[in-house]
């Protein structure tokens, strides 16, 4: 029998990997391989150099196929970058039948109404998300299907992101020998394997801080409302502390993923250690607070840019669930409680949703995006099977199973 097999590829500016999963009888989704690889060809989330890219995908594809002994089949891509922007839409149709039931074909014309934008040259939509359907000026209507109306409004989160950004992606795919078949911004696959159902009602922050980017999707009321990516991400404090202390960035890596925001400002403020100094025999010595002085502020500016891009965009409701943090860059050491004493808000790092079979090898913030890249993958393709099934039984456009579709992207 055929293996009914997920591969999701998130390439990231500084690892690119792939994980298998298959859907067993059980419906459920074993993990069964995940390898992942220093980056290539990437920087700050998009790919610059096509054929390097492509290496380090394959490379990682290798790995992880030998491991699950199953082909890879189509890969679902994730997608980084500043060129990644949002906005909120709104469509109006008015129902078929005048005062009658809202029909599926009606939320269906709507939700393509939605999708009629003007959007500047090289931008192109990636998702279409709908957010609350209104029925003759009736707002937060999830399921407007059978309601009685004239007016069908919808109100859609749309995604763009720069066409050659996207182009030069899935070209460096299709060069290490993949099909993608998808393409899913990252932040919202972190987002799938982490938030919990409340925190997407109450109103939470994502935020997917990686080596080279912070991918942040904003939720209300049950769905995405606004999603950016900001260039700026963990490797900036390594990069700090290799300048502030004129130290090798792996050197000041080390002491990155060692004392992170944890040093601890003791009274008297003992020695941390001594660094050696370039050329003279002299040592020199670091304290806690020399320490978290060049690694604070820099934590405290990439909160506060995302924070006054959450304020830009015109939000001003308060977000009760709070922010949970994933992606390596949410392993520094006591970032959590440190930004919840900054923000006065929650903060979480969030863990992907344990799977079944090799789900340790998917453990970690740092693969929230890749488990919930092959959640999302799955999803998505149980709905275009549906959509098949459906037409071939009515004959039709298989409109239900399309209905399905559009709630199903309420995530
Ligand atoms: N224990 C740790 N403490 C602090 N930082 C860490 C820790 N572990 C990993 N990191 C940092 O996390 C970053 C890598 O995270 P991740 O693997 O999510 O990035 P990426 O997906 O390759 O990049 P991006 O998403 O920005 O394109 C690196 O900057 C790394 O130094
Ligand atoms: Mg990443």
């Amino acid at each position: 029998m055929r293996r009914d097999i997920i591969t999701a590829l998130d390439a990231g500016s500084s690892r690119i990997s792939v994980t298998m999963a298959e859907i067993r009888a059980d419906r459920q989704l074993h993990i069964i391989g995940a390898a992942s690889v220093p980056a290539a060809g990437m920087k700050k989330g998009v790919v610059v150099d096509i054929e390097a890219a492509a290496q380090a995908m394959a490379g990682a594809a290798t790995r992880c196929q030998r491991m699950a002994g199953a082909p890879i089949g189509r890969v679902a891509v994730s997608l980084s970058g500043s060129h990644v922007a949002s906005f909120n839409n709104r469509a109006l149709v008015s129902v078929a039948r005048p005062g009658q039931e809202v029909g599926p074909d009606d939320v269906h014309r709507a939700m393509e109404a939605a999708r009629v934008v003007n959007l500047p040259g090289d931008r192109e939509l990636v998702h279409v998300l709908p957010r609350q359907f209104l029925v003759d000026g009736y707002d937060g209507i999830r399921d407007p299907v059978g309601m009685m109306g004239n007016r069908l409004e919808v109100e859609a989160h749309m995604v763009t992101a720069s066409g050659s950004a996207i182009q030069n992606l899935l070209k460096a795919v299709l060069r290490a020998g993949l099909e993608a078949d998808q393409v899913i911004l990252a932040s919202l696959a972190a987002a799938e394997s982490t938030l919990t159902q409340a925190e997407r009602e109450n109103g939470a922050v994502l935020a997917d801080i990686g080596a080279g980017t912070t991918d942040v999707a904003v939720f209300e009321d049950g769905s995405p409302s606004l999603t950016f990516v900001l260039p700026v991400g963990s490797d900036h404090i390594t990069s700090d502390l290799a300048m502030g202390l004129r130290i090798p960035l792996s050197e000041a890596e080390r002491l990155k993923l060692e004392y992170g925001l944890l040093p601890g400002r003791q009274p008297g403020d003992g020695v941390l250690f001594e660094l050696p100094s370039a050329g003279s025999g002299e040592h020199r010595e670091v304290t806690p607070s020399l320490l978290l002085d060049i690694v604070e502020p820099r934590v405290h500016e990439l909160l506060n840019l995302m924070l006054t891009e959450v304020r830009r965009s015109g939000l001003t409701r308060r977000l009760p669930g709070g922010l949970v943090l994933t992606g390596g860059g949410a392993r520094l050491a006591g970032l959590d409680v440190w930004a919840s004493r900054e923000m006065g808000i929650p903060v979480r790092v969030g863990e992907p949703e344990s799977l079944a079979g090799l789900s340790e090898a998917v453990q970690g913030p740092e693969h929230a995006a890749a488990v919930g890249l092959v959640r999302l993958a799955l999803a998505r393709r149980s709905r275009a099977s549906a959509a098949v099934a459906a037409s071939a039984e009515s004959g039709g456009f298989g409109l239900m199973a399309r209905l399905k579709d559009w709630f199903r992207e309420l995530f």
